[in-house]
């Protein structure tokens, strides 16, 4: 028998209303569309996509920061869209977040131990003494020195910050962490150090990891599974290695592309990803990503395509479904 996923998500979407002003009307913005995913102890999903496609606003439903407008969320088998009051609280514990700004999540007025120990003195009855030594384990395990106990976030670089960061979601051993862009505004030098401190923290504790970034060369090194998401819906989903290996989707190609690749035989061909990303409140008809496809053709514009299993990963693209792709384009090495 396996183990329950830490986290499953069922058609998942969110609805924000917007534009309540004095000459606009009020719209829905659809920030996520539909996202299905599950992923088990000690497993990283990574999420990826353009600035604006839902990838916190996905983070925010599975950190029960907010609820889904539809769709169903499971946090270690138990449904936290159906649960009471008191279910979600035990259920917040499971869960917890790391955020990109290791400047702005951290209280300036307090001192490193006192942020550790903060959701211990909340969620646990554990005594101070007990707390003081749960936070000074803790800032052992993620690197920080024992005098860093009484020291203030702004006294430390954002490498270090984000160390406390994550030794705080920890405190309460959660089963699952969000990483979104967790080492997108540190130095590249400091990002390794941090990445492979999140690495050694997985699996000590068999962490499961819904990871968001928009570097992809990090996520290659980084993820079990990857999410590729375009205007609120994943355009394919699959293990790591299919997706990055043999993308199909062609907003996977482009985005893929335009990443730097060290191994020639590993460059394919290039596709540009020309045009804005349309708006959220207005999304085009058919797939959202018909007016950039260069492969788009009638059905595109009219018909939304589903997520379909092909060749191991899961594809939302008519090109794809009815092999139109690989008829329209030999790959083209571009060296
Ligand atoms: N509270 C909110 N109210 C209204 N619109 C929102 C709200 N939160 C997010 N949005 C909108 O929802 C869409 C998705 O936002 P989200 O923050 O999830 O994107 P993202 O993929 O995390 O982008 P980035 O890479 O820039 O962090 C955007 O169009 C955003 O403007
Ligand atoms: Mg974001």
């Amino acid at each position: 028998m396996t183990a329950a996923p830490v986290v499953e998500g069922v058609d998942l979407t969110r609805h924000y209303r917007v534009g309540r002003g004095i000459f606009t009307a009020s719209a829905d913005l659809k920030a996520l569309r539909g996202a299905s995913f599950s992923l088990p102890a000690g497993r990283t999903l990574a999420v990826v996509g353009e600035s604006g496609c839902g990838k916190s606003t996905l983070a925010r439903l599975v950190t029960l920061i907010e609820p889904p407008t539809s769709g169903q969320l499971l946090l270690d088998g138990i449904d936290a869209t159906a649960a009471d009051k008191a279910v979600l609280k035990t259920l917040r514990r499971t869960v917890q977040i790391v955020f990109q700004d290791p400047y702005g999540s951290l209280n300036p007025r307090r001192k490193v131990g006192a942020i550790l120990e903060e959701p211990l003195a909340i969620n646990t009855r554990m005594s101070p003494a007990e707390r003081a030594r749960a936070a000074r384990d803790m800032m052992a395990r993620v690197g920080l020195r024992p005098e860093y106990y009484d020291r203030y976030p702004h006294m430390f670089s954002g490498g270090q910050r984000q160390r406390i960061a994550i030794a705080r979601a920890l405190m309460l051993r959660p089963k699952l962490v969000v990483l979104d862009e967790p080492v997108s505004a540190l130095d590249v030098s400091i990002q390794a150090q941090v990445l492979n401190l999140l690495v050694d923290l997985q699996e000590e504790f068999d962490l499961a990891y819904l990871f968001i970034s928009h570097d992809l060369s990090v996520v290659r090194h980084f993820a079990d599974e990857v999410m590729v998401m375009y205007l609120g819906r994943a355009v394919e989903q699959g293990p790591r290695d299919v997706v990055f290996e043999s993308p199909q989707h062609p907003y996977t190609r482009a985005l893929l592309s335009s990443t730097p690749v060290a191994d020639p035989a590993l460059r394919g061909e290039k596709i540009k990803l020309t045009g804005e990303l349309p708006s959220p409140t207005d999304p085009p008809s058919g797939c959202a990503f018909n007016p950039r496809c260069p492969y788009a053709y009638e059905r595109c514009r009219t018909d939304p395509p589903e997520l379909k299993p092909s060749h191991g990963r899961q594809v939302a693209c008519h090109a794809v479904a009815e092999g139109r792709l690989e008829e329209m384009q030999a790959p083209k090495p571009v060296f």
